[in-house]
């Protein structure tokens, strides 16, 4: 029985891992290019002040302008962080991402 839940573990963990999105992978790999140093007007990580501001706009807000791109006052937020093979779920895991560690 012990041998029977171990293999099963394995055949399940793959699925799992697959099933869930990483806000801070895609954050890290896409975002942070901008985000990270506030390069080109955008708001930069984890800067409460500059957050502020756009999470009172609502999180719908946040990933709808994220997911279709946005003008701005201080610049330009391309579509998906112009990386189109991320998904939907992707860009706002990494919205969830970025504005949690602006929160705190
Ligand atoms: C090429 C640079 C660039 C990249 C890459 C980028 N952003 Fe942005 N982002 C901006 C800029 C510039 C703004 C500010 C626009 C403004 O308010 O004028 C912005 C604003 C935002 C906002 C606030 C929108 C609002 O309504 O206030 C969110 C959320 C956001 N980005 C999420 C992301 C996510 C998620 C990614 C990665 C998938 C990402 N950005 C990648 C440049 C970038």
């Amino acid at each position: 029985m012990r041998h029977l839940s171990f293999f099963l573990a394995f055949l399940l963990l793959p699925a799992v891992a697959s099933a869930m999105v990483d806000g801070a992978a895609v954050y890290a790999a896409t975002c942070s290019a901008c985000h990270g140093q506030g390069i080109a007007g955008a708001p930069k990580f984890s800067d409460a002040a500059a957050w502020k501001p756009r999470i009172a706009q609502g999180m719908e807000t946040l990933v709808k302008h994220a997911q279709e791109g946005f003008q701005g006052k201080s610049g330009f937020m391309p579509a998906k962080g112009g990386n189109a093979s991320l998904s939907n779920a992707e860009v706002a895991a990494a919205v969830k991402y970025m504005t949690e560690a602006a929160e705190k």
